[in-house]
């Protein structure tokens, strides 16, 4: 098979860890014997600085010539000052999202055995290991909801978003949360706001609604300030997250951090064909960008999630998480890992070391 990629490295860390991404991919295309024909396009900050917006007219038609889109991250301090709509974030991420139509987004946050000592969570709470998948709806809530708007000055001056819901757009989500489950431990457990937000009792009916269909699974539900405590209380009561936008947002940046770092969680933005981005959960991290030190596994395993999901290559997928997971066993850890920064490697040692172990 011949498959097409628009590469879009983005800002800070993104081109530091695409770059490790690209090398595991064309080592797997050899040995799988299928053909990725990289289009790389400037997206986010940098596309601001080379031609004046977040998402040029060229990026956008690399995207939709192509089979999948591999997204490094965007954003940083230095476009934080143009206006809001203007910015990587609002600019060009959102915009993609929307555009292909990527409202399921699944964050995979599961403990390697050997990173238990990297989790801030005390070693008798991660003993019995935790698998959780986020699946967080990602093109509607609070994100895009109409209308927005900012007006007035002084203390009178005022900024609002609106919580919007429709019936089928949780029931699209709720889908792929039950039959991610089913392959899984059978457990979803929908976090809501049920108790204040009238768009959160609509979630909550009609997921209750869908769960109806999946007899297999047993249905949780869990307001979403307990699901942050439970978190890191008891991760392993966990098996699927079905989560709104924001909310699915907040608890995937604290799944990645129980994992050990912001730097290993993956995740696939898919539309209804499965054509999808694959970015890292994480950001630009300005704080070490350009330093080098990156950990680049959640690059990495996005990639893997893109060869799995949207160009049918669950082979070569399968070979990139058994060698990240072999690497990590080997004790092969970037800074945000690693007991002492002596010790530690950087994100193309890394790269270098996950190449090698496949
Ligand atoms: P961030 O995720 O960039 O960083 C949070 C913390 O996690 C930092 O300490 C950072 O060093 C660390 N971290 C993140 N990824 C890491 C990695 N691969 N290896 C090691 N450490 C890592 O979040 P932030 O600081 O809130 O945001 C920075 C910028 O990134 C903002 O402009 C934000 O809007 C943007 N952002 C973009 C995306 C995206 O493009 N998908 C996602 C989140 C945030
Ligand atoms: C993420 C990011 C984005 C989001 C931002 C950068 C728009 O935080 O993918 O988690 O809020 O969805
Ligand atoms: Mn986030």
């Amino acid at each position: 098979m011949n498959y097409k990629v628009a590469l879009l490295p983005g800002d800070g860390i993104g081109p530091e860890v695409m770059a490790e991404a690209v090398k595991i991919i064309e080592r797997v295309k050899t040995i799988y014997e299928f053909d990725i024909k990289f289009s790389r396009a400037d997206v986010g900050g940098c596309a601001i600085d080379s031609s004046g917006t977040a998402l040029p007219p060229e990026t956008l038609k690399t995207c939709e010539q192509s089979h999948a889109i591999l997204f490094g991250s965007v954003g940083g301090p230095k476009w934080e000052n143009l206006p809001p709509e203007k910015q990587p974030e609002r600019g060009a991420l959102l915009p993609l999202r929307k555009h292909f139509n990527l409202y399921c987004n699944l964050r995979p946050a599961r403990i390697f055995k050997s990173l238990a000592s990297a989790s801030p969570l005390k070693p008798s709470i991660v003993k019995d290991g935790f698998d959780i998948l986020c699946v967080r709806e990602l093109t509607g809530g609070i994100y895009f909801g109409q209308p927005k708007g900012r007006e007035g000055t002084g203390p009178s001056e005022k900024a609002w978003d609106t919580l919007v819901y429709s019936r089928m757009e949780i029931e699209r989500i709720a889908h792929h949360a039950f039959k991610a489950a089913k392959n899984r431990r059978r457990i979803v457990t929908s976090v809501d706001k049920a108790n204040v937000l009238t768009s959160m009792v609509l979630w909550r009916e009609t997921v209750i609604e869908v769960a109806k269909q999946y007899p297999g699974v047993t249905l949780n539900h869990i307001y979403v300030d307990n699901a942050t405590m439970q978190l890191v209380k008891d991760p392993h009561q966990f098996d699927v997250l079905l989560c709104p936008n924001m909310f699915g947002d907040i608890i995937s940046d604290e799944c990645a951090m129980i994992t050990g770092s912001m730097g290993l969680l993956a995740s696939a933005s898919l539309n209804e064909k499965n054509f999808g981005l694959f970015e890292p959960a994480g950001g630009s991290a300005p704080d070490i960008a350009g330093k080098g030190i990156a950990n680049p596994i959640a690059q990495i395993l996005s990639a893997a999630m893109m060869l799995r999901y949207s160009l049918g290559q669950p082979k070569a997928a399968d070979a990139i998480v058994a060698a990240v997971a072999k690497v990590l066993d080997q004790g092969i850890l970037t800074a945000d890992l690693a007991p002492d920064s002596r010790s530690a490697v950087s994100t193309v040692e890394m790269g270098d070391a996950i190449l090698a172990a496949i």
